[in-house]
């Protein structure tokens, strides 16, 4: 699909994008179940951060899958689909100077592993927001995991479907913890890799 295409380098680089900003781009990629928190946290970092001035985006499964992925489903190759055009989205977004924040189920290791391999080494940062399935399914706050169970949704994660949680993520939260000690813990975490100052 690359033939005759050769890339071409624009003079103005993410560092100096980086420069006018004030502060570094990465991508915040929040993996979890449904239901585990990730959107909450992703927003309420976001809007902390914005609050300091950090140019931030966040992009959401629930959201995303309304435009840019609305022509797919929930197999395991239109979830595999799915995270590459965001992990593209994201590398762009990044390349503009953001801090790109993501939330999205992502639930095979390797879909993950394969949007990390696009982006420059540590600037992918896996942010595991970990929340026991039945914690999940008794806040359902989409009442989804009860249709599920109910048959009528199908290939649900946890349910149907298997979740492959990170073996090694760069954070792991406790989704269980309130959220503004998880935004604390986030901020501290860009904090330490310098990303903001
Ligand atoms: S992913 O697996 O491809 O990463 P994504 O994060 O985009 O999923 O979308 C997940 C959201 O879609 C869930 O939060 C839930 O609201 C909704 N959803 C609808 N059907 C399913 C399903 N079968 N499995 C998981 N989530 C579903």
């Amino acid at each position: 699909m690359t033939n005759n295409i050769v890339w071409h380098a624009h003079p103005v680089t993410r560092h100096e994008r980086e420069q006018v900003n004030g502060h570094g781009s990465a991508v915040l990629w929040l993996t979890g179940l449904s239901g585990s928190g990730k959107s909450t946290v992703a927003g309420a970092l976001e809007q902390a951060l914005h609050q300091q001035g950090v140019h931030t985006y966040l992009l959401d499964g629930d959201n995303v899958r309304h435009g840019l992925c609305q022509d797919l489903g929930f197999s395991d190759a239109d979830r595999r689909e799915n995270i590459r055009r965001v992990g593209e989205v994201a590398g762009l977004m990044m390349d503009a100077g953001l801090l790109v924040i993501t939330a999205f189920i992502s639930p095979h290791r390797q879909d993950r592993q394969d949007v990390a391999a696009r982006l420059s080494a540590g600037h992918f940062i896996e942010v595991y927001v970990d929340t026991p399935i039945a914690v999940c399914e008794q806040r359902d706050p989409k009442g989804l995991y009860k249709k599920a169970r109910k048959g009528e949704i199908k290939q649900f994660t946890g349910i149907d479907l298997p979740y492959e949680a990170p073996l090694n993520p760069d954070i792991h939260l406790d989704g269980q913890k309130p959220l503004d000690q998880l935004v604390k813990q986030l901020i501290c975490e860009l904090k330490n890799r310098e990303i903001i100052g």
